[in-house]
């Protein structure tokens, strides 16, 4: 089958209701496009456990914290089609701002939880416009299966929470973080670093892998040394930098639970980009 594209809610309607996706087990995977293999990793595990799979392409604008950062947001839409039809997904989906909100615009999902740590402390309301963006995604598409990425490990909570806590039947999948030969997470965003600050975002990661969770169980003075590594490589602006459970997203404290995952996450500042990372302490 050809890849069919959907640019507005009419034709997405259209094709749902076609004999190709009616009825079927579709995998859905939401993205914001300028499309590389951390996607990819995502459309192939939902091309082996669904039937059909959709890839929605939408720079949703209501969880962008700065018009210059949503202006800024790297775009690809011609390769992007191109790399999905390799890919032979069954439906691009391409709404327009204003098929996703019209004028009269005006639900917005509140949280509650998760929303106020991590990437939620500084970015207000960028996770309300996520989750929001994913449930009008899940309402107009019903999938029975949706594909997160582990790179963006608290968006993925989240969309669990939601998911949970809206009684939608619908299975959410975590892929793991694709990363470069040197290390480093992909992202849309990488795009617009330049060679120098590639490389030094590419050392964050073996940085990160030098912290064991048998070392913050001994000092938390470790987290600091961690800290002072990324500062050395010049990057002077850290967002955060923090080990926090892998369930409930709680703060390391030292001699406290040892039975539950950690994670160490990251968000640093290159230049003008903002770069996240993330990683599971053994
Ligand atoms: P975007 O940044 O385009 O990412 C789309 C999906 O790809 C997300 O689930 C993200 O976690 C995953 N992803 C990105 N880089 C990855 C990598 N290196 N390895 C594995 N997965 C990776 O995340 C968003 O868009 C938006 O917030 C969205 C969910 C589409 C809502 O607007």
């Amino acid at each position: 089958m050809t890849t069919v594209i959907a640019r507005n809610l009419k034709s997405l309607n259209k094709e749902l209701l076609s004999k190709n996706l009616k009825k079927k087990k579709i995998g859905l995977v939401p993205t914001m496009g300028a499309i590389h293999k951390g996607h990819l990793a995502l459309i192939n595990k939902s091309l082996k456990s669904a039937e059909k799979t959709i890839v929605s392409i939408f720079v949703n604008p209501i969880q962008f914290n700065s018009n210059e950062d949503l202006k800024n947001y790297p775009s690809s839409i011609e390769q992007d089609i191109k790399l999905l039809k390799q890919k032979k997904v069954d439906l691009i989906f391409m709404p327009k701002v204003k098929d996703m909100y019209p004028d009269d615009f005006s639900t917005y999902l509140n949280l509650k939880k998760f929303d106020d740590i991590l990437c939620g402390k500084k970015r207000k309301k960028h996770f309300s416009g996520v989750a929001t963006v994913v449930l009008k995604l899940f309402s107009l598409i019903k999938p029975q299966i949706a594909f997160f990425g582990e790179k963006d490990y608290q968006q993925f909570i989240i969309i669990k929470k939601l998911v949970k806590d809206l009684n939608l039947d619908i299975k959410v999948v975590k892929v793991k973080t694709v990363r470069n030969e040197k290390g480093l997470a992909l992202s849309s965003r990488n795009r617009l670093l330049s060679q120098p600050e590639r490389d030094k975002a590419s050392k964050i990661y073996s940085i990160l892998k030098s912290l064991s969770l048998k070392n913050l169980k001994k000092s938390l003075k470790n987290l600091d040394l961690v800290k002072s590594k990324i500062s050395a490589l010049g990057i002077k602006n850290i967002e955060y930098l923090e080990v926090r459970d892998e369930k409930f997203l709680e703060l390391y404290k030292p001699k406290i639970d040892t039975s539950k995952a950690y994670r160490v996450f990251v968000a640093v500042k290159i230049g003008k980009i903002r770069l996240i990372d993330n990683l599971k302490l053994t």
